[in-house]
């Protein structure tokens, strides 16, 4: 039975959301508005993953105040975090891509930034301090699927900066029993990801006539988590979650890069020829896949199957060009030369 977790939350007076001008974060936004939290403080640095538009239909309810600052300033977080009874951490560098090429910033924000953060919430006493982390902290897992017991073996510097700020994060808890619970999910898609990523960057690549760039052979796998999904599972560890303890979030919605991608050429009405196979992402783990069974005896269920999913984000991106063509100017331009550039087309 799928449980609403609605309710659980009302205990729940003021939410900081660290992050909430980012993808995830800004789903994650409009569930507590949606259940009826009554002030929800958003603290965002909004870097070129930031995007004030993702909060664009809730940024004028009188509950939601947005505050610029990064994470890793101690003044910006006291000043974010005073008086909150809870914290919801989704701020982070997020692309491996990225990472691999300049892995700095990910120490910065994903280590340093957790930190401040965890430091502040010390301070002020907060009820619940949640850790949105990764499956990738896991590393490649070929066969079968990991508990939370399973040791971390991340393989690329993004990764390996979420397993950093995992293990600070749990370290509070046990020295100074801050109420930490960490989440580590799967891929997740859907409405308002950057097209930096797989899924978007496919969709978005076909609606402008680009073909899309499948690294290696495209049978890498990964556990396709939908957004919202995603947000009702952080928001039951939120409410429910054992302090000290850590969640995984899959959904067991596994499929090949490749399958990915055909599936949005489908929907885009494309022949598989829009495919370009280019040099492998170096370190790309092959597979990932955590096992869920711990959050799911809170009441949590996957909701949404990976074809309604994909279809409702395919169709997103194609209504929403306003939302995603300044995104592929300027800074992702750059970016993309850099990353695109120097791979090799395979065939
Ligand atoms: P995103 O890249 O879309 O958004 C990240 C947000 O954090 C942006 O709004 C950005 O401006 C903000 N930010 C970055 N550095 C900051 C700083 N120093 N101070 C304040 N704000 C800062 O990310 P996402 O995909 O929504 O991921 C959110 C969280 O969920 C991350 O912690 C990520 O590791 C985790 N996660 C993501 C996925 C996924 O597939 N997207 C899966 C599992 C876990
Ligand atoms: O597993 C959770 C992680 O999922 C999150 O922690 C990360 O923040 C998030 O970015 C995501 O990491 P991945 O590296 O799996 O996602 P990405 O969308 O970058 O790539 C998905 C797969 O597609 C991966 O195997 C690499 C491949 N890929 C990606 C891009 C951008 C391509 O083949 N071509 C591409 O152009």
């Amino acid at each position: 039975m799928v449980q609403d977790v609605t309710d659980k939350l009302q205990t729940f007076r003021r939410v900081l959301v660290t992050g909430g001008a980012g993808f995830i974060g800004s789903h994650f936004v409009r569930l507590l508005l949606a259940a009826g939290i009554s002030e929800i403080r958003v603290l965002d640095k909004l870097t070129y993953a930031g995007n004030l538009a993702n909060l664009a239909d809730v940024l004028s309810a009188p509950a939601v105040t947005f505050i610029q600052g990064d994470i890793a300033d101690p003044e910006a977080v006291a000043a974010a975090m005073a008086e909150c009874d809870a914290v919801v951490h989704f701020a982070a560098e997020t692309h491996v891509d990225r990472a691999i090429l300049e892995p700095a910033p990910f120490i910065q924000t994903n280590v340093l930034g957790t930190q401040v953060l965890l430091n502040a919430a010390l301070a002020y006493h907060v009820r619940r301090f949640v850790h949105v982390s990764t499956d990738e902290v896991y590393g490649e897992v070929l066969v079968g699927a990991v508990n939370e017991a399973a040791p971390l073996r991340p393989r690329n510097p993004y990764a390996a900066s979420k397993a950093a700020a995992d293990l600070l994060a749990l370290s509070y808890y046990a020295s100074y029993g801050l109420p930490v619970v960490v989440t580590r999910g799967a891929n997740t898609y859907g409405p308002y990801q950057h097209p930096e990523k797989l899924i978007p960057l496919a969709i978005t690549n076909v609606l402008e006539g680009k073909p899309v760039p499948i690294y290696g052979d495209g049978l890498q796998e990964r556990d396709w988590l939908f957004v919202t999904d995603h947000c009702r599972a952080i928001a039951f560890a939120l409410a429910d979650g054992q302090p000290g303890q850590i969640y995984n979030i899959g959904a067991g919605n596994h499929r090949p890069n490749r399958e990915v991608v055909r599936a949005i050429l489908r929907l885009l009405h494309c022949s598989d020829e829009w495919i370009t196979y280019v040099t492998d992402r170096p370190g790309h783990d092959r597979r990932y896949a955590v096992d869920p069974q711990a959050l799911m005896a809170l009441g949590w269920r996957p909701t949404v199957s990976f074809e309604e999913g994909l279809r409702q984000t395919v169709a997103w991106y194609q209504q929403r060009r306003d939302w995603w063509e300044p995104m592929k100017q300027g800074e992702f331009a750059a970016y993309a030369a850099r990353n695109y550039g120097s791979r090799q087309r395979m065939g």
